[in-house]
């Protein structure tokens, strides 16, 4: 069901692969909610991947940006402002990739020419894109920016490996440019850190299945699928959270506040000392 949230509302919108991606549900939803918006992904991933299939489905415009380069940023939010008439309201960043995680480096054996560019992909694009975008002046007042994140930035999980330091440095990211932006534009920035969920970024974590299964144990809500993260984001873009900013807002079916739950404990006691890795 819709409800116009996002109404006359303008945005770019990262990181769509395949229908399987989080963002991709988040240009679905905001489609039906009012907005207009742009695509983007890297030259690479739109020619392996299914993007333009979305960009027929919500009458969107696809633009190639490496989202580690400023400079296609920079073209990027300028080529959108003229598409779509104007200034944005919103955009998400909902991108992630570890180089180590895809050649299976563990974390005290990392690649450091890999690790530069995890942190690069995964991190400092989020600060070039919100320093390209305030430079070109690009978001309207009271506009919202989201970019998607996982609790591994601050409980160490097994096998999430550099993509933990990415995601710690992306949330003080979201900080350090919320308060510049609150201040001068009343825009907000924040985080959402979403629940494992079965995409292509998420496949490349080594035991991805567990993990999922663990957590959704865990949560008194169970695991938050892709659909409801993009449900959340529309929230989070429209008018109705116009006050919350420099957040990291869980999105996780209450897994980030538990211990231990009845549902882990069976399965935790029939398991005892039967671990490889422990
Ligand atoms: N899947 C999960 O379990 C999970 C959980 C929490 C957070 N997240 C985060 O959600 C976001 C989206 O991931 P997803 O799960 O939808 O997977 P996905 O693989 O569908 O999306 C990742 C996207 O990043 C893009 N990307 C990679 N390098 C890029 C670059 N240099 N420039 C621009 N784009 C680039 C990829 O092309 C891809 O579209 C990521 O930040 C991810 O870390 C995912």
């Amino acid at each position: 069901m819709a409800y116009n949230l996002l109404k006359g509302k303008k945005g770019i919108i990262f990181g769509a692969l395949n229908e399987m991606s989080i963002a991709w549900k988040v240009a679905e939803r905001a489609h039906e909610e009012g907005a207009t918006f742009t695509l983007t992904n890297t030259p690479v991933s739109i020619r392996l991947g299914t993007i333009d299939q979305l960009a027929k489905s919500t009458g969107s415009t696809v633009i190639p940006a490496d989202a580690t380069k400023f400079e296609d940023l920079s073209a990027l939010i300028q080529q959108s402002m003229e598409i779509l008439g104007g200034k944005v309201d919103f955009i998400l960043h909902s991108i992630g990739m570890s180089p180590n995680v895809r050649k299976g480096r563990p974390y005290d054996d990392l690649d450091y020419a890999y690790y530069m560019q995890t942190m690069d992909i995964s991190a400092f694009s989020f600060h070039k894109l919100l320093q390209a975008a305030r430079k070109l002046d690009a978001i309207n007042e009271w506009g919202s920016v989201v970019a998607l994140s996982y609790i591994a930035a601050q409980r160490t999980l097994f096998r999430y490996n550099d993509m933990a330091d990415a995601k710690a440095a992306l949330e003080s990211i979201a900080r350090s440019f919320g308060y510049i932006y609150g201040r001068d534009r009343k825009i907000r920035v924040n985080t959402v850190s979403q629940s494992p969920t079965l995409t292509t970024a998420g496949s490349g974590v080594k035991g991805i299945d567990g993990l999922m299964d663990f957590t959704e144990r865990m949560s008194p809500l169970g695991n938050a699928t892709a659909d409801e993260c993009a449900l959340y984001c529309i929230t989070l873009f429209s008018d109705l959270t116009r006050k919350i900013t420099m957040q990291n807002l869980f999105n996780d079916g209450g897994f980030s506040s538990m211990g231990m739950s009845a549902r882990a404990m069976h399965v935790y006691k029939q398991s005892l000392d039967d671990c490889e890795d422990c």
